[in-house]
Order: structure tokens, then sequence, then C-alpha cells
């Protein structure tokens, strides 16, 4: 089973609270969830291969480790919510490609719904990192990996915000080949399948739709 990382960094840990509350405003929840990605961005990025580069220093010529070209990260933002950790992330790695997946949960059955899929042409020798703030229910996560597994990725793991306990259990369950990345882990779901404390809507939050 692969590990379920909890990246809970006081930096972290602390703008994560802001996040939470209530009163936070639109602006204030969109830069903190960019500067969070960013550092979590560090932690889901340390094992990435590198190679090195034959460089010049004003000092003497080193084989100096830079990241394996020919292994370009792609980070998968499952619409729309993701778009926020997707910013944070690449601003850390420009170069990263970009895939986006469209999936929203019904509201009466929370079962979830396919609308649009793009990722990069070739896939297989490349290093994904799905992104979305939430794991409620773990639906939602699920239904993206299976549609990024059909594009046989070279490696893949899942990166959010929050996560529920049911989401995680079922996420694993699912697929337990993809480690998880999380800042917190939250007590459990509501009816509405809602992660509680939470953050309430992430995508709403972000976006300022509500
Ligand atoms: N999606 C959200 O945005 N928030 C939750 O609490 C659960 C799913």
């Amino acid at each position: 089973m692969a590990a379920v990382h909890v990246i809970d960094h006081p930096l972290i840990l602390h703008k994560l609270t802001l996040m939470r509350k209530a009163d936070t405003s639109t602006a204030k929840f969109r830069s903190l969830l960019r500067e969070i990605s960013l550092l979590m961005a560090y932690e889901v990025t340390r094992d990435l291969p590198l190679t090195t580069e034959t460089i010049q220093t004003p000092m003497a010529t080193m084989e100096a480790p830079v990241l394996a070209p020919e292994k370009k990260l792609v980070i998968v933002s499952i619409m729309r919510a993701g778009q926020g950790i997707l910013d944070g992330i690449l601003e850390l790695i420009p170069s990263a490609r970009v895939g986006h997946i469209g999936l929203y949960r019904d509201p009466k059955t929370l079962n979830v719904i396919e609308y649009y899929f793009k990722v990069p042409h070739v896939m297989e020798d490349r290093d994904v990192i799905v992104v979305d703030p939430m794991i409620a229910t773990g639906h939602t996560a699920i239904a993206a990996v299976d549609q990024v597994k059909r594009a046989a990725p070279r490696s893949l793991r899942f990166l959010c915000l929050l996560a529920a306990p049911e989401g995680i259990s079922e996420f694993q369950a699912a697929h337990p080949d993809v480690p998880l990345y999380t800042a917190a882990i939250d007590d459990k779901l509501d009816a509405h399948g809602y992660i509680l404390p939470g953050l309430g809507d992430a995508g709403d939050r972000l976006f300022g739709t509500r």
C-alpha cells in the first residue's frame, strides 16, 4: 500500500488555519492556497529523478545536479478547485506540463460525472501529480486517477490540501499504488459529503461563487 504523507509543516498548518476561517476573503483564500501549494510541492517532488550537467562556476568546472529533462512533470488539475493548487506549483516548476480533468459530483447521488479530459499526448515517460484541494468521499479522486492511469504515466501521485478518513480509505482501496499527500486529515464527512471541520466548498471559496 502506498503511503499517505501528511505534510504538517508549521507554515502550512498556520496558513491552512487561515484558510479554514469562515471570514477569510476570497482574495486571501486564493493567495493562501497558492502559498501552501508551493510549500507542498517542495515535499511532493522530493524524489524526482535527477541527472547531472557539466557547468562552469566562477571557480571550477563541476557536474551539477539538474532535474532529468526527459522526465517532464505533468500536473493534472481536477477542475475547478485544482486550479488553485496548480497555480502554486507552476510558480515553483514553470516548465511542468499541465493536464485538466473536468469532474463534478452529482449533488443527489454523489456520483462522479466526467465532462472534460485533456493531458499531454505522450504520458509514458512522465511523472504525474494529480491535484485537488479536497478528498472528501474520494470518488472524484478515484475517478480522476482511473482516467490518468489509462494514459499510463511513468509514476503517479495525488496531492490535496485536506482529506477525510473515509475518502482516504476509499482511495487507497481503489488505488493502493498511488501515494497521497495532504496537509491534514480531518474528522469525518457530513451527510452531504462535505469535510468536517473542513473549510467549506473549496471551489466556491477560491472563485467567490457563493
Ligand atoms: N469538496 C469541497 O470543496 N469541500 C468539501 O468539504 C468536500 C468536497
